[in-house]
């Protein structure tokens, strides 16, 4: 059984009620999309096209994006059209399912991957107005099936073309922040081998008070590194930027790219790790598609020496033990 309801049960039996544990505290309710001036400052964007051809002011661009926002989107990034329109098929048709059928992949107490909703951690902690399922997909050796919905036509295959396109583009992002550190391209590749991906399939249902409630709370992410694709019809996700909340506003078919903790430590505190949140909207579900890349658990993380320099850049992280994907692959 789920230790949490499912939210999109919730709204399907009363699309009016807005359950207590789901009220925010005043000082975590969301800046709805209205509240924002329109001319609000926005997220680096970057040309992957031009990136991946060794452009050098896109390198540039890419070394500010990370300093100053640690979060971009990326366009031009050659992810073929039916790869991320089949994706999001596939999302859509597992949460279509009868809940008696989602709830054969729900994730187990302890367990990391499945169906269900973010991790709680106390009695009084509030719930986040969403459901989601969490897969590891790369290497192929920790795909667990009997996580995945295989009768869910499509899934699969939508699943596997979409991971290995999240891995391309991701080493060649991991290339390009190995130069901006001080390396050669292939110096993250060296140290970590072949990284670990898992998805976090998001389904946010409408909410008849988006202003009370919050899809994801505040986090960073664990991971090296975050690739997210988004529906494109409303604002929702808002990174901290600067003491104020920035929202991200969705470009078709572009990836929001984010930072995580382990690339923040990797690069001794030059690139951020951003805290960001999910707003619900009063009319419309949304879906969204994170995919992390994590060095395996078993080797350290830490500054790198290339970013550590005694005069200039003392070292400010310690040397830790990745924890692996943490639960729900957020902090
Ligand atoms: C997340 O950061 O966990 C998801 C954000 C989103 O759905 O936009
Ligand atoms: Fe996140």
């Amino acid at each position: 059984s789920l230790p949490v309801p499912s939210v999109q049960e919730i709204v399907r039996n009363d699309s009016q009620i807005v359950p207590e544990k789901y009220i925010q505290e005043r000082k975590d309710r969301p800046t709805l999309d209205s509240e924002f001036s329109p001319n609000s400052s926005e997220i680096p964007v970057i040309n992957f096209s031009l990136l991946a051809n060794g452009d050098e002011d896109e390198l540039g661009k890419l070394d500010f994006a990370c300093k100053e926002w640690g979060f971009f989107q990326i366009i031009n990034h050659g992810v073929p059209q039916k790869v991320l329109d089949n994706m999001k098929a596939a999302v859509a048709a597992f949460y279509e399912l009868p809940l008696e059928e989602k709830k054969k992949y729900a994730m187990a107490e302890n367990d990391l991957q499945g169906y269900g909703q973010g991790y709680v951690v106390s009695e009084e902690q509030k719930l986040d107005w969403g459901d989601l399922i969490f897969l590891m997909t790369l290497p192929p050796e920790i795909r667990i099936f009997k996580h995945w919905p295989l009768t869910s036509p499509g899934f699969k295959e939508a699943v596997e073309n979409y991971s290995a396109e999240m891995q391309k583009l991701s080493d060649e992002l991991a290339a390009k922040l190995s130069l901006l550190m001080g390396m050669d391209k292939d110096g993250l590749k060296k140290l970590y081998g072949e990284m670990k991906q898992a998805m976090r399939l998001n389904y946010y249902p409408a909410c008849s008070r988006p202003d009370l409630v919050l899809g994801v709370s505040a986090h960073s992410d664990a991971s090296a590194l975050t690739l997210l694709l988004q529906d494109d019809e409303f604002t929702a996700l808002q990174i901290r930027h600067k003491g104020t909340w920035v929202p991200v506003k969705p470009i078709p078919n572009a990836l929001v790219v984010n930072i995580g903790d382990v690339a923040e430590a990797w690069s001794n505190g030059v690139y951020k790790s951003i805290e960001h949140r999910a707003v619900t909207n009063v009319n419309k579900a949304r879906m969204s598609i994170a995919t992390f890349m994590m060095p395996n658990e078993e080797l350290e993380i830490g500054p790198l020496e290339s970013m550590m320099d005694d005069k200039h850049r003392p070292k400010l992280y310690r040397k830790i033990k990745s924890t692996g994907f943490v639960r729900s692959g957020i902090s």
